[in-house]
């Protein structure tokens, strides 16, 4: 297997504000950023439980950001499903994967998300189950005793056959890329660990986006570096390749209209505390 860490670069995302209509096709994925900070004062739809988790988190900064995150991930998911932030249901799964309560007949709407400091990455999907993880760079120390415990026996060696100032980047990578798979399943890290993240093949490291993993057909894997700073892993269980797009949402950003026909539809007009006041408009079919 060969080791392709070398010469592998993240690859540089283009953030684009929302565009005026935005469709999410069955083949895509829309990945969000945001940051938590700028959000702090829109936080009025969160559920009980919700604010119960909040109120537990020890530290005020924690809590504020996990209220943003909640904040921004309802107001997207309402986005999508023509509803209003504080309907959103979670569900979540047997290792605490939240998901949208189904509804009979409509379409499965699948997102993941991550935090890290005040920045948030979120994943969404009409199909397929994605899976998405954020770290700040930074050394960890614990890498040589984290790989060993972890990752497979062919990643013990790759990570030691790497120069040095290249194993914490590639630490990082794997790291990432093991949670988002595991994020995707739903199994969270308990998922993947008979799997090679150091050593994943890539055919063109300068051309592709994707990183089809070795012995594991379904899932697509991207690497990507959300700002300066971090790195962050998209995975997509999906036998297509899909296509993503990244937006950034800003506090002045408000979502309104969509269309669950034949794809999603987002417009993006008002401000985005007004629009956590509002009811949603009328779907605006395609
Ligand atoms: C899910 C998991 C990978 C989270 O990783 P993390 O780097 O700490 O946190 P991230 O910010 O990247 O992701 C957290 C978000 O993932 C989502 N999430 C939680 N559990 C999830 C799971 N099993 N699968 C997918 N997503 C999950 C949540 O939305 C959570 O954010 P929120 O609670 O603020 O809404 C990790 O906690 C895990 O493996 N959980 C599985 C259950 C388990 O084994 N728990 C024991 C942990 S020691």
């Amino acid at each position: 297997m060969k080791i392709c860490f070398a010469s592998l670069t993240e690859n540089a995302v283009t953030w684009q504000s929302p565009a005026l209509v935005l469709d999410l096709r069955p083949e895509q994925v829309h990945v969000w950023k945001a940051n938590l900070d700028e959000f702090k004062d829109s936080c009025d739809c969160l559920s009980k439980d919700e604010e119960l988790r909040a109120a537990r988190l020890k530290s005020p900064v924690k809590s504020a950001r996990f209220r943003a995150a909640r904040a921004v991930l309802r107001v997207l998911l309402a986005a999508y499903t023509h509803q209003s932030p504080q309907d959103i249901r979670f569900i979540y799964g047997a290792r605490g994967k939240p998901c949208l309560q189904p509804e009979p007949g409509a379409p499965v709407l699948e997102f993941n998300l991550s935090h890290c400091g005040n920045l948030l990455l979120a994943a969404f999907s009409a199909q397929a189950p994605v899976g998405i993880d954020l770290e700040l760079i930074q050394p960890m120390e614990q890498r040589a005793s984290i790989i060993r415990q972890y990752f497979t026996a062919n990643d013990w060696d790759a990570y030691r056959a790497m120069p040095a100032e290249q194993q914490n980047r590639a630490f990082l990578r794997a790291w990432t890329s093991r949670e988002a798979v595991g994020k995707a399943d739903g199994a969270g890290f308990a998922f993947g660990s008979e799997m090679d993240f150091f050593t994943m093949q890539v055919c063109d490291p300068s051309a592709a986006e994707y990183h089809r993993f070795v012995g594991l057909d379904d899932f697509w894997l991207l690497s990507f570096s959300p700002q300066s700073g971090s790195i962050a892993a998209l995975a997509v269980k999906s036998a297509a390749q899909p296509q993503v797009s990244f937006f950034e949402i800003a506090s002045s950003d408000n979502l309104i209209g969509f269309s669950r026909s034949q794809g999603l539809k987002m417009q993006t007009i008002h401000p985005f505390s007004g629009y956590m006041k509002e009811r949603t408009p009328a779907i605006s079919w395609k």
